[in-house]
């Protein structure tokens, strides 16, 4: 293994951009291949298996890349596979859940815990079993939102109803939750909006992720050493310009490598 391999990141579109913000900002030198399937996504309404699957194929491709690490960027592939993917690939592989938990126990000072995620995560009931794992005593709501993902690929300013979307799934989480876990990471995208219905704390998994990466490839003794910044690189399955639009404003740069895959 050599520092300079890359580290993979993927999502099931954009939504894992909201990581990769934080990552690049920790760990500048790191060259980082980034993978949106935006053409299989809104992964929030798939099976396990789908999901797996699709996980399967985006792995394999990190490993031909020959990554040093992958950084799952999505709650939904966290949820469905992060276990599987782990048993299968021989390199390191970091999921965006525990993090979530980990900040959310940190700020919460009531013990009520909100999560607002894809249908998929919130049956799937990993956010539970993690909060559960480190805290007992403590009280959970969740709603799974099936439109936001979509809305947000799509331009979620271009959607006349979606404060009143948004306002309609936040009033199904307990009035006492004094914490807002954003479990999917398309909506630290939105969070503007989520701020104005929603006056605890908010919690978005991203620099607890990227803290965990940067720890992990310290320890293994596998940062890139190197002193210019890293490349950059995009694969995107669905609209590459769509894409675009929304990373380029969000991450605020300008994005000159990007595939279709
Ligand atoms: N961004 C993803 C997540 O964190 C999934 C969105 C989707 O494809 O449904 O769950």
């Amino acid at each position: 293994m050599t520092n300079k391999q890359s580290i993979g990141i993927f999502d099931s579109g954009v939504g894992g951009t909201t990581i990769l913000k934080e990552i690049l900002s920790i760990l500048p030198h790191e060259n980082i291949l980034y993978y949106g399937d935006s053409k299989n996504s809104p992964y929030g309404q798939k099976n396990t298996q789908e999901i797996k699957d699709l996980c399967y194929k985006i792995l394999d491709f990190f490993m031909e890349k020959n990554c040093k690490v992958v950084v799952i960027a999505c709650n939904t592939a966290t949820a469905a596979a992060l276990e599987s993917l782990k048993k299968r690939y021989p390199i390191p592989i970091i999921g965006v859940i525990n993090a979530g938990v980990k900040e959310a126990l940190k700020l919460t000072k009531n013990k009520n815990i909100a999560i607002l995620a894809t249908p998929f995560t919130v049956s799937s009931r990993a956010y539970i079993k993690e909060l559960t794992k480190f805290s007992t005593n403590i009280l959970i709501s969740q709603e799974g939102c099936p439109e936001f993902s979509t809305m947000i690929e799509i331009g979620w300013e271009k959607f006349k109803n979606r404060e009143e979307l948004l306002k309609q799934h936040i009033s199904k989480l307990s009035k006492e939750a004094d914490t807002l876990i954003l479990g999917c990471t398309h909506y630290p995208l939105i969070r503007k909006d989520i701020e104005k219905q929603f006056s605890g704390n908010i919690v978005d998994p991203a620099v607890e992720t990227a803290l965990e990466l940067f720890n992990l490839l310290k320890f293994n003794n596998n940062l890139n050493n190197s002193d210019s910044s890293g490349d950059l690189n995009f694969f995107i399955s669905g609209d590459k310009n769509s894409f675009k639009i929304i990373a380029e404003k969000f991450l605020g740069l300008k994005i000159n490598n990007i595939y279709s895959i």
